[in-house]
């Protein structure tokens, strides 16, 4: 993570390390991480980009207003990603533009 990104972990940070796949390279998180806290502080600050313009967006709030951070989670889209805690191999993909909406999880 670069020095200037002003997010970081406290070093207390108590949880068992697990590793979730975004975009297809590994992360380590920890149990009790946000999906959302668990790229910030892996320095991946953005989570979606707009559906018009395709302009960069990151999450801004941490708790479930702004909807800056949607993500596909396990192949379902649009998830907040500041609501989903993180889970060994969790699959998470940033949001690109317009999406289909899913009803049920590619893998479900
Ligand atoms: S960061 Fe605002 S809704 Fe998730």
């Amino acid at each position: 993570m670069p020095d200037d990104f002003g997010f970081n972990r406290l070093p207390d940070r108590p949880g068992q390390a697990v590793t979730i796949d975004f975009e297809g390279e590994p992360v380590t998180a920890y149990e009790g991480d946000s999906v959302t806290a668990a790229l910030l502080a892996a320095g991946h600050a953005v989570t979606r980009t707009t559906p018009v313009r395709g302009t960069a967006r990151g999450p801004f709030c941490m708790m479930g207003v702004c909807f800056d951070c949607l993500l596909e989670i396990d192949g379902q889209a649009n998830r907040q990603g500041c609501a989903v805690l993180v889970s060994e191999g969790l699959r998470v993909r940033r949001m690109d533009g317009a999406r289909a909406v899913t009803a049920e999880p590619e893998d479900a």
